[in-house]
């Protein structure tokens, strides 16, 4: 599934958020978006999902206009958004009510595999922030939708549980290869998983530049250490930093 957003404009009152933002995630591509907090990342996943429409704009899935059209995507927010009054086994089948049976052999599975195999009867108030993470990014992998939009879905892990969850959701992809859109603020995280990054200015944001990240796959941690990877650090560190001094800039005026 091809996701395509041309020209999106989007104001809070008078505080313009996003200005003119164009970019495109192929079918089966994995795309990521890097830019300083306050950007309108979020926005545009808000947007990407039908909650509010854009100002001006298009956005298209697979040539077909979806402003303003909700339950098309498999979204993960940046906050974990469970269900309180669910257990984690009831969440995590939540995305799938809709459209079938859920597949709770494969919720099982799935919850064991991230460590969390003894609470599937636990309600979200007992759980930590990275455990609740957790759940909300499983149940947004077994939400049955082509297009995935995740939202910073790793931040509240440790560093090694991190490390896990991402070769995790790489082994997942290549299986299936779903389109997927990807939001981090790890520079790292951001070459090892994606096939593009787009790096957005702050706010308000624009593309500021798309790179390509040639690294065959499969790809393993040792990639992290290569000099190609330092290259891409140096180049997309550098951009951020550019976009950081505007801001600052702006502000002094
Ligand atoms: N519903 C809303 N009403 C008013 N302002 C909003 C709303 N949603 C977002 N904003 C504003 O839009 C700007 C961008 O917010 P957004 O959450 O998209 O940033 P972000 O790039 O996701 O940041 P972070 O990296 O910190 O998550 C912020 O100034 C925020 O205050
Ligand atoms: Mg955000």
């Amino acid at each position: 599934m091809k996701l395509s957003l041309q020209m999106i404009s989007k104001s809070f009152d008078e505080n313009l958020v996003l200005n003119n933002v164009s970019f495109h995630v192929n079918n089966g591509e994995f795309v990521t978006l890097l830019g300083p907090s306050g950007s309108g990342k979020s926005t545009l996943f808000h947007l990407i999902g039908g909650m509010m429409s854009p100002d001006e704009g298009t956005i298209y899935l697979n040539g077909e206009n979806v402003n303003g059209k909700r339950g098309l995507i498999s979204y993960m927010p940046q906050q974990h958004s469970l269900l309180p009054w669910r257990t984690v086994l009831q969440n995590v089948v939540f995305g799938q009510e809709f459209s079938k049976k859920p597949d709770l052999e494969k919720a099982r599975e799935w919850l064991n595999k991230v460590g969390l195999g003894s609470y599937e009867k636990s309600y979200p108030y007992q759980l930590s922030g990275g455990m609740k993470q957790r759940v909300a990014f499983i149940r947004a992998l077994m939400s049955p939708q082509p297009f995935m939009c995740f939202d910073e879905p790793f931040s509240a892990l440790d560093e090694f549980t991190r490390a896990d969850m991402q070769q995790w959701l790489l082994s997942i992809w290549e299986q299936d290869r779903r389109s997927i859109l990807f939001v981090t603020h790890s520079i790292d995280e951001a070459i090892f998983m994606s096939d593009r990054i787009y790096i957005l200015s702050a706010r308000p944001a624009t593309v500021l530049k798309e790179i390509q990240i040639a690294f065959p796959r499969p790809r393993g941690k040792e990639l992290m250490l290569s000099n190609e990877f330092l290259t891409y650090k140096r180049d997309i560190y550098e951009s951020l930093q550019r976009t950081k001094g505007e801001l600052v800039l702006n502000e002094n005026h």
